[in-house]
């Protein structure tokens, strides 16, 4: 069964994440789905805009805490485990994220990776990691950082809060607040525009934005994949991610 719905309107390919039970936990199995349309959207030059949505109640809760728990550093680090996000941040077409609910872990940074993010008014975002013995790993630490400044990304990051779509938009991390109910059909409506223009200019525009706010990037992101795979030679992961999966707090303190 497919976890990624792909469908076309007008110029904007969608993405639609489809795992209801778990939030649209962000596993291999969608990455794989969203590789493989975001391929076929690109080769296809009826498409000039990617619309990435969840559901009501969750854009997305990030990645899959139960697909990582048995994961350890040597493998991680080996595989390059989760490096292939980043086919997302480097998709030609612009990407229109619609942000409702929880856009967390992952999930934030698959909002992150889009170029702009609507989100509804009860939209949260947060990078809760630590709770879970680990650090983000799709781009986290620094595409956080960089758009909404150290301050703030420190204290998200540090204490794991959630922010709400106010102090998102406030701090540069969201484009605009609509209603809940408005998100869907405001970010099909920007997509539409954005679609509107010519292709080429479009990706033109996108790789000058992208260098202005990636340039030292690329070596922040080796830093941080380093980082999150150690994480998995780490106690804290264990407990971490035992502790979620056996739905009871995490005690990080054996001493
Ligand atoms: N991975 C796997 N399953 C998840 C999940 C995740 N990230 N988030 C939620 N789920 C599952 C829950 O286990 C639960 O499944 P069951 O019904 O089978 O038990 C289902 O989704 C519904 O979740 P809850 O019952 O927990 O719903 P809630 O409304 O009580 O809480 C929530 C919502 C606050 C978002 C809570 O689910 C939560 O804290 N989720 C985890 C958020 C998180 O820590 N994300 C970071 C992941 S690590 C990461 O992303 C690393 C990286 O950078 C690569």
């Amino acid at each position: 069964m497919n976890v990624v719905d792909v469908t076309t309107e007008g110029r904007v390919g969608v993405l639609t994440l489809n795992r209801p039970g778990a939030l649209n936990a962000l596993n291999m199995q969608m990455l794989d789905e969203i590789t493989v349309a975001l391929d076929r959207f690109e080769a296809d030059p009826r498409i000039g805009a990617v619309l990435v949505r969840g559901s009501a109640r969750a854009f997305s809760a990030g990645a899959d805490i139960k697909e990582s728990q048995p994961r350890r550093f040597p493998q991680v680090f080996v595989e390059n485990w989760q490096a292939g996000w980043s086919r997302v941040a480097d998709c030609r077409l612009p990407m229109v994220a619609a942000v409702n609910g929880y856009a967390l872990g992952g999930g934030c940074e698959l909002a992150m990776s889009c170029d702009l993010v609507i989100a509804g008014q009860t939209a949260k975002f947060g990078q809760p990691e630590v709770t879970l013995g680990v650090i983000p790993g799709m781009g986290g630490t620094q595409r956080l950082t960089r758009a909404v400044g150290k301050a703030k990304a420190a204290d998200l990051l540090m204490t794991a809060r959630m922010m709400d779509a106010d102090e998102a938009e406030r701090a540069g991390l969201v484009s605009r607040i609509v209603p809940d109910a408005q998100v869907d059909d405001t970010a099909m409506a920007a997509a539409q525009t954005i679609a509107g223009f010519g292709r080429t200019t479009m990706q033109l525009l996108k790789e000058t934005l992208n260098a202005a706010f990636e340039t030292p990037l690329a070596e922040g992101l080796r830093v941080e994949k380093l980082a999150f795979h150690s994480c998995f030679a780490t106690p804290e992961q264990a407990e971490g991610m035992a502790a979620f999966a056996a739905k009871r707090a995490a005690n990080f303190h054996h001493e």
